[in-house]
């Protein structure tokens, strides 16, 4: 049955419409962690997620995209260009970072239209490829994704440990080698508002 659904706007997501962005990028991740506990979101998102924002909302590598049915946000769209390791012959593509569409819109045109939306940015952007990571029991996501031309090319795979207790992590040797920042190899997956070392921006 073809379900009516309220008409809606896209548009890029401007400084003000920051509430938006995070009430849905809150929304994906609350979806997210309630398949896998291991994607909750850290207690300080917001303000790391509002510095990212900031930063790049108007940047010519990311496109934040919102859909609003009048006042209200109903999608969000976060593709960024995506940097990989320079030890990689082929490290630079298009990454969609985060989708959602409120339940009221699913089964709509919605979705497809931000991902259309995605792939057209990426393409003039010189992009060859657009690539996302979907947990793997989101049936509904991999279906849809499929239905747009996507499929699936490596897999994250997992064991549980028994941590040893009371051992600090030790740091992530990507941000703490001893060469300058900018010859470092850069990090893969995700790295919306990475952390980076607290070197002063003069010593990079
Ligand atoms: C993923 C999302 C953007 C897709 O948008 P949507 O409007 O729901 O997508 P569609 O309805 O066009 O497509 C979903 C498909 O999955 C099917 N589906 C629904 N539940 C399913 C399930 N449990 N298992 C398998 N397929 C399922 C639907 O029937 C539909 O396929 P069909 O068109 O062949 O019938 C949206 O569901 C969403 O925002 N989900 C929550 C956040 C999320 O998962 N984001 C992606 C993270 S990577």
């Amino acid at each position: 049955m073809q379900l009516d659904h309220v008409p809606f706007q896209l548009r890029p997501a401007r400084a003000e419409d920051f509430w938006a962005v995070a009430r849905l990028f809150e929304a994906l991740h609350h979806f997210n962690a309630g398949l896998d506990r291991r994607f909750r979101l850290d207690a300080d998102w917001e303000r790391l997620l509002q510095q990212h924002f900031t930063l790049t909302h108007t940047a010519p590598g990311s496109l934040w995209l919102l859909a609003w049915c009048a006042d209200a946000p109903v999608g969000l769209l976060l593709v960024e260009a995506h940097s990989d390791s320079p030890i990689f012959a082929e490290r630079r593509w298009a990454e969609l970072v985060a989708l959602y569409v409120a339940p009221e819109q699913r089964g709509g045109p919605l979705a497809h239209q931000l991902v259309e939306q995605a792939k057209q940015w990426a393409a003039a952007k010189g992009f060859d490829r657009l690539q996302l990571y979907v947990t793997a029991h989101n049936e509904r996501a991999k279906r849809f994704y499929t239905k747009c031309g996507l499929g699936p090319t490596q897999e994250i795979w997992r064991v549980d440990l028994k941590p040893t207790p009371g051992v600090d992590l030790p740091a992530d040797p990507s941000t703490t080698a001893e060469q300058p920042r900018r010859q470092r190899p850069e990090l893969g997956h995700h790295q919306l508002a990475m952390e980076l070392s607290n070197e002063p921006e003069d010593q990079l």
